[in-house]
């Protein structure tokens, strides 16, 4: 095709160029407005002198701990200001007098998704920090390779610039509340207050167990079980599409297991969607072989709900909704096309992967439906053909409708395995949008993941 000896088209081409560049930018201007927003106030806060509390979180847990961090603070008298992470730059660090850290470690030692950009730029450099005082609460897992991965390597750093610990870090193993009330008393202590207000988490309740079927007989991957949970009389049950719940089951109650939500409140009830995990020696995960084989229905499951701000639709409810995932995430996916369909809005975009469109092609009827009301659906069963395929080919083959979409302000929610399924989505968006748009998006908050 010759366009270039055509006038009109290749005004049309450019017009078309800078349209996109523009819509491009604007989330980024507009995410700058909010920075310099945020940054004014951090500096403000550290004139008077107040203390900064940053959180790093991914599901939730440090931002938590960090705003019962800060109402603790703020009961003893002290002026503090809470930041996510990324929302500080270098001059707030150095004009702070304390900085207290949350920060929890996903991927393999890696930052939540929420500090890539603290963690890639100013974690890369040299920030002179001899007035700095801080100290660093570090959430993980001693099941993961690198434990506290994230929390060490920024408590090392800020060590390296000369900042100085109020006291050494503390890192908490799940939730384990030892390493909490650690941290509490040494807030307590620093703060000059014994009446530190009550951390304890809300507590797990009785929820009915009111029906289970496996979703995928047949199925070359292992069973999938659809839950469906009732609140226990009387308890309010509030949640929203994107939240989480956490079960304990009886063998590991002091190590609950996260699940997304398959539902919306309007459904009366929690769904969950769980995939029966098997160990090499053949016995069953702690949890998913306690939902799927053992829990009775009609009787109890130990539950307990969770917000997860960080995958709620929140601002982008009236956006265009791109929704990308694989296997047991099609339960967050679900939950935000629900909320969509009742609220009326009808753009939305799932591209979702499985095996066999025979066995595995979960919640059928219902795509159906949705479908025929105007979703757009890839469904990409990975075995169907003789050449494996996967979502993130999918994106790829439709490189430029996805650029349309983000250009009308789509944003794009990922739920499922990060093994796989969205490393390889992010390359795809990466390959297809740039490195500097997608980083954009994700600071606006138009990039989101609930992955584990
Ligand atoms: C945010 C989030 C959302 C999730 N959503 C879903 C969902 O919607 N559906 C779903 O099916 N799953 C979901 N999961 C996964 C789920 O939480 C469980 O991890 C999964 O069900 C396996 O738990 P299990 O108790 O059955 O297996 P486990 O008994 O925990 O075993 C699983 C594997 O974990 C490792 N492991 C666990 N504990 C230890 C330990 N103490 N030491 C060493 N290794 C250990 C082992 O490799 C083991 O093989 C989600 C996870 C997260 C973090
Ligand atoms: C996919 C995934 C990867 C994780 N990787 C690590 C890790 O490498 N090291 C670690 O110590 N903890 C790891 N964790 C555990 C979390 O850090 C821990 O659950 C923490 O409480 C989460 O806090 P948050 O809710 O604030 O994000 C991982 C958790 C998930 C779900």
């Amino acid at each position: 095709m010759t366009i270039t000896n055509d006038p009109t088209r290749l005004l049309l081409v450019a017009g078309m160029t800078l349209a996109y560049a523009a819509v491009c930018l604007a989330p980024l201007l507009r995410q700058r407005r909010k920075r310099v927003a945020a940054r004014r106030a951090l500096a403000e806060a550290a004139q008077s002198p107040g203390w900064i509390v940053a959180y790093a979180s991914q599901t939730g847990n440090a931002e938590e701990l960090a705003a019962q961090t800060l109402a603790t603070l703020r009961l003893a008298g002290i002026p503090a200001q809470l930041s996510e992470l990324s929302d500080l730059v270098a001059a707030d660090l150095q004009r702070a007098e304390r900085v207290l850290f949350l920060v929890s470690t996903y991927g393999e030692g890696d930052a939540p998704d929420g500090a890539a950009v603290f963690a890639g730029r100013l974690m890369g450099s040299a920030v002179p920090l001899p007035h700095l005082h801080y100290a660093v609460l570090a959430l993980g897992d001693r099941a993961y390779a690198h434990f506290c991965g994230f929390g060490r390597a920024l408590d090392r750093w800020l060590e390296q610039q000369g900042a100085q610990a109020l006291f050494p870090r503390i890192e908490v193993d799940r939730s384990a509340a030892s390493a909490v009330a650690q941290w509490r008393q040494q807030l307590s202590h620093l703060a000059g207050t014994s009446d530190a207000p009550d951390w304890s988490a809300p507590a797990f309740a009785g929820w009915r167990l009111a029906a289970r079927r496996v979703l995928n007989p047949g199925s070359a991957g292992a069973p999938l079980y659809h839950l469906e949970l009732e609140a226990p009389d009387g308890a309010a049950a509030d949640w929203q599409s994107g939240d989480l719940v956490q079960i304990a089951a009886p063998a590991d109650a002091e190590r609950p297991r996260e699940y997304s939500i398959a539902s919306v409140p309007a459904d009366g009830r929690v769904h969950l969607l769980v995939r029966l995990h098997t160990h090499d020696d053949g016995s069953h995960g702690v949890a998913s072989g306690w939902l799927g084989l053992q829990a009775q229905v009609g009787g109890t499951v130990q539950l307990r709900l969770r917000q997860h701000r960080r995958f709620r639709l929140e601002d982008n409810a009236e956006r265009p909704l791109i929704l990308i995932g694989n296997g047991s995430g099609i339960a967050g996916l679900r939950g935000h096309l629900k909320a969509r369909v009742l609220a009326g809005r009808h753009r939305n975009w799932l591209l979702f992967g499985e095996r066999n469109a025979q066995h595995d092609y979960l919640y059928r009827d219902e795509l159906d439906a949705w479908q025929r009301a105007g979703l757009r659906l890839d469904m990409v069963f990975s075995r169907d053909q003789e050449q494996r395929l996967y979502v993130q080919d999918r994106l790829l083959a439709n490189a430029d409708e996805l650029r349309l979409w983000i250009a009308e302000g789509a944003a794009i929610y990922i739920c499922g395995s990060l093994d796989g399924m969205a490393a390889g989505v992010d390359a795809a968006l990466r390959e297809i949008l740039g490195p500097e748009a997608l980083d954009a998006l994700a600071a606006a908050g138009r990039y989101r993941r609930d992955v584990y």
